[in-house]
């Protein structure tokens, strides 16, 4: 591994503001997108899905680079050509998903430890002479009467580290995305308090498994009250409460943080972002991006519905998106955009 590459690698993927975007739905969780707005869940739609959004006109403007999952990097456009070629020659850099997904974490009912480290250096190896220059796993954590456990958080902590490390020596970066999910009726405090206590122990472990960290980027969730929490908070309040616990718990070495979008709506997740680069990034040592899936892709994919028709439109709106995002990292966003 060259720490210079990985270096280089991590701030290539936060120069001029530009964002991730993470396309990287397994195909459960791509046919189950499809489904809710009547795509059919086929090889040939999911792949026509992918070409639109790697298609877009100007996407690089505001998208560094691509997350993709190994039934995508594998892929080609209609015409042939390889969608890693498609990346490279809109100046994007490929990355993709290597875990393969949350499964039951024995003794600890309701929740999830994820897989994928069997065969990891492999596979990222393979990855790495395709071309991908970084890779993201993500583990998730869920809230509830009487949980995270700390054995649930360590589990998962640990894996993020191994995973972390593999990517390194292979000489890639990677994006390390604890998510606490949104899920449930908790409060934004109770949020807070388990993001910062998950992220001291990802970091603890990555510590401990040789991680460097300025060859990394993080991906964790907003601290936000539960979908179904009665005390919902303003964007200000939310902004507040990420950055204060982001402070608290990652290491000033981190280049950056790109946060997931986990399920708010596209429009928050923008305004959310911005609070945080306009009102509470003075004291910040890290750079505050995003890695949104749904936030940027949802409104394209409500207007593309799998027709070939809808291409333009459906471009135009994940181009939309993406921009509202890149102002929201200059702290520029505002809702007038949206009308626009
Ligand atoms: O694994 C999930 C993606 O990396 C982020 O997706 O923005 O829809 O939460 P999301």
């Amino acid at each position: 591994m060259s720490p210079r590459k990985l270096a280089d690698t991590a701030r290539a993927l936060l120069a001029n503001d530009k964002g991730v975007l993470a396309m990287d739905e397994s195909i459960p969780t791509c046919n189950k997108r499809f489904a809710s707005v009547g795509i059919p869940q086929t090889t040939e739609a999911r792949r026509a899905y992918r070409e639109m959004i790697l298609t877009t006109p100007g996407l690089a403007a505001s998208i560094s680079g691509v997350i993709l999952c190994d039934e995508t990097i594998r892929q080609q456009k209609k015409d042939g050509t390889p969608f890693l070629n498609v990346i490279a020659d809109a100046g994007m850099i490929a990355g993709i998903k290597v875990d393969t997904g949350a499964v039951d974490l024995s003794a600890h009912p309701g929740e999830r430890i994820t897989k994928g480290l069997d065969g990891l250096r492999e596979r990222l190896n393979e990855y790495a002479r395709m071309g991908a220059r970084f890779a993201k796993w993500r583990a998730v954590i869920t809230i509830g009467p009487g949980i995270p456990t700390r054995g649930c958080i360590e589990a998962n902590a640990q894996d993020l580290a191994r995973y972390a490390s593999l990517c390194q020596e292979a000489g890639m970066v990677p994006i390390v995305e604890p998510e606490v999910l949104m899920n449930g009726d908790h409060t934004m405090e109770r949020c807070q308090e388990f993001t910062g206590e998950v992220l001291h122990a990802v970091f603890h472990q990555m510590f401990e498994q040789g991680v460097l960290l300025e060859g990394m980027l993080l991906k964790p969730n907003m601290v936000l009250p539960g979908l179904t929490c009665s005390k919902q908070k303003s964007i200000d309040e939310v902004g507040h409460a990420t950055v204060q616990c982001l402070l608290r718990s990652v290491p000033a070495a981190v280049p950056g943080i790109l946060f997931l979008s986990g399920g708010q709506t596209a429009t928050l997740a923008s305004a959310r972002l911005n609070a945080m680069n306009q009102k509470f990034s003075a004291p910040l040592p890290w750079e505050v991006g995003f890695s949104f899936a749904r936030a940027i892709q949802q409104p394209a994919l409500d207007i593309w519905r799998g027709d070939e028709a809808n291409t333009i439109g459906a471009q135009h709106a994940l181009n939309h998106r993406a921009s509202c995002n890149r102002s929201a990292r200059r702290g520029e966003y505002n809702a007038s955009m949206e009308k626009s």
